[in-house]
């Protein structure tokens, strides 16, 4: 596609502006900002770039909203929109995904038959989960009646990530209106056209305005603004580990509730007696799918020694396989990385892993597809990796295997756990009491029996140690956007 096409024909009919109320409009400041095509590094569309000026109106809007006729609607309704946003979200399914992957660079098979879909999965789990907030009757001692009602925060900032823009805004977005917040949504800068695309279908849907305001901006000016804004009850945040600790920290002057789920280092064990293929499969799919750019992925290989060499000639015979190519077409399964910060930081580890003594057994380099400017990398496997090197213990965020061979179950285990993060496991065998003795000695939120990367609406999904707290989806979703309160009444 030619680039000035899109930027003259605009990809939003609310022309790239900011959603504050009922209104589209320009930032206060009359910025804009660029996104990009990470497939062909053009740019794609102007966006207003939102600071703390905006997201101060963003708030005042959110809390007009509350004391309007969302605050007095009843769950039912709440939920018949949420279920008419969810209903949209499909009704537009391919207008959708073309655009989560003209903006993020992942495959577009990926966008309209997995993230699209799953948001949608979302908006309908919320939408039957509103009715059922339910507070509980408490046998006190004397005589009195007391009984808890579950109500919103008020409102609700969330921040969110290049990587899944439209899923992991749809995570927090469906439960905090299910609850009965207002919300003020911060997409990451490199992808902001699917969150306001969420934004004009939720007015659609009948979301009263002001319910749902969208403000794209920087990190260090709009995310920081909602973050130190004493209008904001809490912060649900997905993103860089250190993003998140910085966000706690000036969260606490205001006393901000905050959710965290933040990155990864997961490992993907396969035991002596696993069903190689499907192992094999497996291990392909849980680094490079949406390329490397998951914070479940699968980035730390354990292989059995028996079957180190087996399953390794499997995994890279796949890989080589992999249709890397132009994230438009169907059959591309790798698309292009995010952004060049994303490749160089690729690039860095690639080096940090050679010098270290990793092997490298295949890729790592940039791959050139069309011109070469966009921003892809091949796929790529280091194998002979010890887990205290570097390329084991920090996030890549790319398609970069790591392989560590192991003797038994416990270094297995041992070896699974010492990382500091902990938000997601794998294990492959068919051995059901080794599975199940694995899956309860791994710290993790998320642990995968012969299988990887699975999500659902109705699981809960968050992290251990500094992959983060606070959980997503099910009705554990919906913790973070409620509080409890105790109701006396005297019967004597
Ligand atoms: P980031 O954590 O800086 O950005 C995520 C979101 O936080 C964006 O919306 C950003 O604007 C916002 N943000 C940044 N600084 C902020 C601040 N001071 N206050 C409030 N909001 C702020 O992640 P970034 O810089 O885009 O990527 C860097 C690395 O982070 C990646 O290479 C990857 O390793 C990791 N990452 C992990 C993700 C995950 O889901 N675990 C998602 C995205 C990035
Ligand atoms: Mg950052």
């Amino acid at each position: 596609m030619n680039p000035t096409d899109t930027m003259s024909t605009p990809l939003l009919a609310s022309g790239g502006r900011l959603l504050i109320g009922a209104e589209w409009r320009e930032a206060v400041s009359g910025k804009r900002f660029r996104t990009l095509n990470p497939a062909t590094a053009e740019p794609i569309a102007e966006i207003a770039e939102g600071d703390a000026a905006d997201i101060d109106l963003a708030v005042q809007a959110a809390k007009q909203a509350l004391g309007g006729p969302w605050g007095k609607m009843s769950a039912a309704d709440r939920g018949k929109i949420l279920w008419r946003l969810g209903d949209l979200l499909m009704k537009h399914v391919e207008q959708v995904g073309r655009l989560e992957t003209l903006d993020s660079g992942k495959p577009v098979a990926e966008s309209t038959k997995i993230d699209v879909p799953l948001a949608a999965d979302v908006f309908y789990y919320y939408a039957g989960a509103a009715t059922k907030l339910e507070g509980s009757t408490i046998p006190v001692s004397g005589p009195f009646f007391n009984y808890t009602l579950r109500e919103p925060l008020g409102v609700v900032g969330l921040i969110v990530p290049w990587n899944f823009p439209l899923l992991i805004a749809s995570r927090k977005v469906a439960p905090a209106l299910a609850a009965g917040n207002c919300v003020v949504l911060k997409p990451a800068e490199e992808t902001p056209l699917t969150a306001l695309r969420l934004g004009e279908l939720a007015l659609e849907a009948g979301l009263p305005p002001g319910v749902l305001n969208v403000v794209p901006g920087f990190g260090p000016t709009a995310g920081a603004a909602l973050v130190a804004h004493p209008g904001v009850a809490g912060v649900a945040f997905t993103g860089e580990t250190t993003t998140g600790q910085l966000i706690m920290q000036n969260g606490a002057k205001t006393l901000k509730k905050v959710s965290l789920e933040l990155g990864g280092k997961s490992p993907n064990i396969v035991f002596d007696d696993a069903d190689l293929e499907a192992a094999g499969r497996g291990a392909m799919h849980a680094i490079f799918y949406n390329k490397g750019e998951v914070c479940t992925a699968g980035s730390r290989l354990f292989v059995a020694k028996d079957v180190h060499q087996a399953l390794l000639e499997k995994v890279v015979e796949r890989s080589q396989k992999l249709v890397q190519g132009d994230p438009l077409d169907p059959k591309t399964r790798l698309g292009a990385q995010v952004s060049q910060a994303q490749i160089e930081k690729i690039g860095r580890y690639v080096e940090i892993g050679k010098k270290e003594g990793a092997r490298l057994v295949l890729g790592g380099e940039q791959a050139k597809i069309g011109d070469g400017r966009g921003y892809f990398w091949k796929p790529t496997i280091f194998d002979g990796v010890r887990n205290s090197m570097t390329i084991a213990r920090e996030e890549i965020f790319g398609p970069v295997l790591s392989v560590i061979e192991f003797d038994d179950f416990d270094s297995a285990i041992a070896q699974a756990n010492d990382s500091a993060y902990g938000l997601a496991a794998a294990v492959w065998t068919r051995d059901i009491k080794k599975a199940h003795r694995a899956a309860r000695a791994l710290h993790a939120g998320t642990v995968w029996i012969n299988t990887f990367n699975l999500y659902d609406a109705a699981s809960p999904y968050g992290g251990y140690k500094a992959s983060g707290f606070g959980r997503e989806s099910g009705m554990a979703g919906l913790d973070f956007y409620t509080q409890t309160k105790s109701v006396w009444v005297d019967l004597s």
